[in-house]
C-alpha cells in the first residue's frame, strides 16, 4: 500500500523526547520558548505562542483580537472545520465567502461582497499548502478595517510573494497534527509582530492567568507541553529538506499527469508568485468525464494499493452544526447583518464551492515516495482509462 501521508520522525526526535522525559519538566517552559522563538525565525515574525492544537491558535488569535458576540468573520467554505468552529466559539458569526476556482482559497472579490458593518476580521486558509491571494485580501481588509487572520495549518514554509504565510495578515496560525508537514503529535502555533496580542495570547492560552490565582482574562488550557516543543524543535530544522521532497514529488506527479492529458482530470493552476509546499498533491475530478463518482475512483484506486486523500465533500455551511444551529440550547442566538435576522445557512449556496467540494482528490506525495512508487501512483490511474 502506498500511503498518502506519514510523518517523518527519527532518533534525533526520539533523542530530544528522551531528554525531556528524564529532566522531570514536562510543563511548558525552555523547550517550548526555544521552539516559539526559532519558529517566529523561520516564518519572519517577532513573536510566537506555541499552543495545544492549531484550533486552539485560532480560537486564541480571535479571542485576542476582539472578535465577540455578534461580529461576523469571513471563512472559505472548504477547509477543515475549526477554521470555522473557532469562530463559533467566540460567539462570533461564521460568514461563507466563495473559493477562486483555481487556487480553491477565498477569492477576495466575493469576500468584498459579505461585509456588513458587523464583519471584522477574514480568515484566509491557505489550502493544500497553496496561498490565497493575499495582495488582494489584504486590500480589501485595509480598505473596511478588518482583521486578518491567516489560517496556515497546511501551509508551513509557503511562500507568497517571497514572504512565508503566517507572516502576512495580522495574524498567523498553524497545526502540528500528525499528518502536517511537521509535527508534534498534536500542537499548534499562533505567530505575530504584535507583542501585546502575544503577551494577550500566552495568558488566554493559560487560563487567562496574569499571575498564580490571578484570572484577568477568560482563558483555556491551550498550553503546549516541553515534550511536544522538544519533538517540534528537531521536525523545524528538517522542514525544509522535508518541503523539498513533497514539492520534488508533487511537481513530478502533476507534469506527468499533465503529459498524459487525461481528460477526467485537472491539475491545479501553481501561480509563479506562490512557493507551493503541497500538503496534499491535488487533483480535480470531472466525474462525468470518469464516468464514476470520485468516492468510486478512490475506492478503485485503493484496489491498485494506492491510498489517497478525498475531502472536504461538502462546503462547511452544509454541516448539522449550522444547519441546525446547535451550538447553544437556545439555538444560535445571534442575528446577523449578513445572513439577516434568521440566519438560516441552507440558504447558502457559493458556485465555486458546490462545483468543486467532493472532487478533489489527493495523491500520495509524502517525503517518503520515491520513484517507483510514484511512478506506480501514474501507472494506477492510467490503468482506469477504458
Ligand atoms: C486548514 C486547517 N485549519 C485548522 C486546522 C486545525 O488544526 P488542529 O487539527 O491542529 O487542531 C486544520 C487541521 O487539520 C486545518 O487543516
Amino acid at each position: 500500500m502506498i500511503k498518502v501521508a506519514k510523518p517523518y520522525v527519527t532518533e534525533r526526535e526520539v533523542e530530544a523526547i528522551r531528554e525531556v522525559l528524564f529532566s522531570g519538566r514536562y510543563l511548558t517552559g525552555p523547550k517550548v520558548e526555544e521552539f516559539e522563538q526559532k519558529f517566529a525565525d523561520y516564518i519572519g515574525v517577532e513573536h510566537s505562542v506555541a499552543v495545544n492544537s492549531g484550533t486552539a491558535a485560532l480560537h486564541v488569535s480571535l479571542a485576542v483580537l476582539g472578535v465577540g458576540p455578534g461580529d461576523e468573520v469571513i471563512v472559505p467554505p472548504l477547509t477543515f472545520f475549526s477554521t470555522v468552529s473557532s469562530v463559533l466559539h467566540q460567539n462570533a458569526i461564521p460568514v461563507f465567502g466563495d473559493i477562486d476556482p483555481d487556487s480553491y482559497c477565498l477569492d477576495p472579490e466575493d469576500v468584498k461582497k459579505r461585509i456588513t458593518e458587523n464583519t471584522k476580521a477574514i480568515i484566509p486558509v491557505h489550502l493544500f499548502g497553496n496561498a490565497a491571494n493575499m495582495e488582494e485580501l489584504l486590500r480589501v481588509a485595509k480598505e473596511n478595517d478588518l482583521y486578518v487572520i491567516e489560517d496556515a495549518a497546511q501551509a508551513h514554509g509557503t511562500e507568497y510573494k517571497g514572504e512565508k504565510v503566517g507572516s502576512i495578515g495580522d495574524i498567523g496560525t498553524f497545526s502540528f497534527y500528525a499528518t502536517k508537514h511537521m509535527t508534534t503529535g498534536e500542537g499548534g502555533m499562533l505567530v505575530t509582530d504584535n507583542g501585546e496580542w502575544a503577551k494577550l495570547a500566552r495568558n488566554i492560552r493559560s487560563h487567562g492567568m496574569t499571575d498564580r490565582d490571578h484570572h484577568d482574562y477568560l482563558g483555556y488550557n491551550y498550553r503546549m507541553n516541553e515534550i511536544a516543543a522538544a519533538m517540534g524543535i528537531v521536525q523545524l530544522e528538517r522542514l525544509d529538506d522535508l518541503n523539498e521532497k513533497r514539492i520534488k514529488n508533487s511537481k513530478y506527479l502533476l507534469g506527468r499527469l499533465r503529459e498524459l492529458k487525461i481528460p477526467w482530470l485537472t491539475t491545479p493552476r501553481l501561480e509563479s508568485r506562490v512557493k507551493h509546499t503541497f500538503f496534499w498533491c491535488p487533483v480535480l475530478i470531472d466525474e462525468k468525464k470518469l464516468g464514476m463518482g470520485t468516492k468510486r475512483l478512490r475506492e478503485k484506486l485503493y484496489e491498485r494499493g494506492i491510498e489517497t486523500r478525498h475531502r472536504y465533500h461538502n462546503p462547511l455551511y452544509k454541516q448539522k452544526v449550522l444547519t441546525e444551529k446547535n451550538p447553544y440550547p437556545e439555538g444560535f442566538p445571534y442575528n446577523s447583518k449578513h445572513y439577516d435576522k434568521n440566519i438560516d445557512y441552507q440558504q447558502v449556496y457559493l458556485e465555486t464551492a458546490e462545483k468543486v467540494a467532493g472532487k478533489l482528490l489527493g495523491l500520495p506525495n509524502h517525503p517518503g515516495l520515491g520513484q517507483t512508487e510514484l511512478d506506480a501512483v501514474i501507472d494506477s490511474i492510467r490503468s482506469l482509462e477504458v
